[in-house]
């Protein structure tokens, strides 16, 4: 049987046969891309290149990346969503197109040698049906049908095969492959008796090709892309699914080893689900850390506590009673009183053993190399502070004070063990008012994340981003020469140039404009860091920090700050600005700086238009 480390280096050996660079997996954590916290597919660390941008390995690219989907964590723990998955893919980049797209993969999924040897009699197929954006796909469906029985392809709308990888960028129509998995086979079946045999897993998606030759914006598919690109995406858990006859990733090499150490390290009140939760949440949280995330409240860093406190729970009615010395490590109580000290010297981790088990699985890859240590050691620390909030907590509790909110809120609470506890106590827990506060207070930090990347670039291919470093020394030069008085009052940035407003009362003269020409591009020669910091936007007033006029900030803002300069005989920061990014590291990354244009924008208002070089 063919294991999850076969599938994997037989994906990559086919495609690297078929002329494709293999690529290592791109960190979890996008680089200059704000908009999303998490790698969520193949594609993503792809984008600037479906957009148009020269590939330095060329125009055919495969990898396996590392992926985290957090939206339905609350699914976790079925037989198959998980948070970390890997994404085996292939792209053409105004390559390949249909043909070989679709013929890659029936060779591949279908053959003993170099595939998976899958039964073509099992293959269903989905293609586009059309819309106002694109034609019904009967492109697709000639090519397929050189492989698969017509009566065995379907035509769905958008929402199943059709693929964007958000509100902005590259997408397109998509072919998917489907795999009957039931014990006798299910042959042929008619268009609704394929949609009940999808919804109730009898036929699994094993493969999504994406003919990604559609521009998004904001939302709206707006007209072709200058290349017809190919963007595949094959989940590799469940692809080890069926290729190892389980009925849920849980079962395959990816986990069973994992669960048995769960199940080892439980007592009689093992239950199937929270012990999937737990091995889900611990390996994201292991590969999280190897790529640079460290708990917090904000961010990847609150997603990552989320998971980390999320698998301490569920852990703690698995290993015992509150008397269990696993259980007091964690939540530091026995006997339903507080216990208000406990040493933690010489511990060690709850998730201790898990956590190797989690290493040896991927220890043919490089995901957690170097970082074991680490991540012992992070997630230790982070337990340690769980219980030292709980401590303070149950103190509270033991006052008589049980609002669940403010339990989660201030002491790090899960509702369910407020729930236990006050079971304990006979006290009712008023569930739906938690939920309700809940709600709210979900909503409000989501409001606040979403304000936090206002002014961040929607497009942030190297140009932008280097023009956006330029925009913030523009403002710093304009400010020098023209006075402080002076403010942004509006900006656009594309990739031919950066323009922007501020207020002044009459025209900019050519010798000012040159002293600010010169200006900038002195910072850019010595080479000055680029830094981002997150703070309460109370300190970034405070400390004189630029931010556009009439823009709303939420209360912790991001503020970049390019610094030091010594231009001016001492050292200073040059530019400190409320900012959502991304920016180059350094200025020297920036190139030549070049203004184009001075002109009236309003009454009060000028503008600036230039260019990098
Ligand atoms: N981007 C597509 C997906 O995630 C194909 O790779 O399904």
């Amino acid at each position: 049987m063919l294991t999850s480390h076969d599938i994997r280096q037989r994906f990559l050996d086919f495609f690297a046969k078929r002329g494709h660079a293999i690529l290592p997996s791109a960190s979890l954590v996008p680089e200059n891309d704000p908009s999303v916290l998490f790698n969520t597919a193949g594609m993503q660390p792809l984008v600037p290149y479906l957009m148009g941008q020269k590939h330095p390995l060329g125009t055919r690219l495969a990898s396996a990346q590392k992926c985290v989907r957090t939206g339905d964590i609350e699914e976790v723990g079925n037989h198959k969503n998980l948070t970390f998955f890997e994404m085996l893919g292939n792209w053409s980049l105004g390559d390949y197109f249909k043909e070989d797209a679709i013929k890659w993969s029936y060779e591949f999924l279908t053959s003993k040698e170099e595939g998976l040897g899958f039964d073509p009699a099992r293959l269903y197929i989905t293609v586009f049906e059309g819309d106002e954006d694109a034609p019904r796909d009967l492109e697709a469906v000639e090519i397929w049908k050189k492989y698969i029985p017509e009566n065995r392809i379907y035509f769905l709308p958008k929402k199943n095969n059709w693929w964007s990888p958000g509100d902005n960028g590259p997408c397109g129509p998509d072919t998917e492959m489907f795999y009957d998995v039931t014990p006798n086979g299910l042959g042929d079946l008619t268009h609704d008796e394929y949609v009940a045999a999808d919804d109730d897993g009898r036929v699994v998606e094993i493969w999504n090709d994406v003919f990604m030759e559609y521009e998004k914006r904001d939302g709206a598919v707006v007209g072709k892309l200058a290349q017809k690109n190919v963007d595949t995406g094959s989940g590799l858990e469940r692809m080890t699914m069926v290729v190892q006859g389980k009925s849920n990733v849980y079962e395959t090499d990816l986990f069973s080893s994992i669960m048995e150490v769960i199940g080892k390290i439980s007592d009689e009140r093992y239950d199937e689900r929270s012990a999937r939760i737990i091995a889900d949440h611990i390996k994201s949280s292991a590969m999280l850390i190897a790529d640079g995330v460290r708990p917090s409240n904000k961010d990847q860093g609150y997603i990552l506590r989320r998971l980390i406190r999320r698998a301490l729970v569920k852990i703690r009615p698995l290993v015992g009673s509150f008397a269990h010395p696993l259980v007091q490590r964690v939540v530091g109580i026995s006997n339903n009183n507080v216990t208000t000290e406990f040493d933690y010297a010489g511990s060690q981790s709850v998730f201790a053993e898990i956590l190797s088990e989690i290493i040896q699985v991927y220890k043919d890859t490089e995901y957690l190399k170097g970082k074991e240590a680490l991540i012992f050691q992070v997630i230790f620390d982070e337990e340690t502070k769980f219980r030292k909030g709980l401590d303070n907590g149950f103190k509270e509790i033991e006052k008589g004070n049980i609002d669940p909110f403010d339990l989660f809120t201030t002491y790090g609470f899960p509702i369910e063990l407020t729930e236990e506890i006050a079971l304990t106590k006979n006290i009712t827990i008023d569930r739906k008012k938690f939920d309700e506060q809940m709600a709210e207070h979900q909503a409000k930090s989501r409001a606040g994340a979403e304000q936090k990347f206002k002014g961040g670039l929607a497009n942030t291919n190297d140009t932008t981003v280097k023009l956006h470093t330029a925009h913030h020394l523009l403002l710093a030069a304009l400010q020098e020469v023209l006075g402080k008085e002076v403010k942004q009052k509006g900006s656009n940035i594309t990739e031919e140039r950066l323009r922007i407003d501020f207020n002044f009362d009459r025209k900019v003269l050519p010798e000012e404009l040159a002293k600010i020409e010169a200006l900038v591009n002195g910072w850019i020669a010595e080479g000055l860091s680029v830094t981002r910091r997150e703070m309460p936007k109370a300190e970034a007033e405070a400390l004189g920090a630029e931010m556009e006029f009439g823009a709303k900030y939420p209360d912790i803002v991001s503020v970049y700050e390019i610094s030091p300069s010594t231009s001016s005989g001492q050292t200073h920061s040059v530019s400190l600005e409320f900012c959502g990014g991304p920016h180059v590291a350094n200025t020297s990354e920036i190139g030549h700086f070049k203004i184009q244009k001075e002109e009236a924008s309003s009454a009060g208002i000028r503008r600036i238009k230039a260019t990098i070089e």
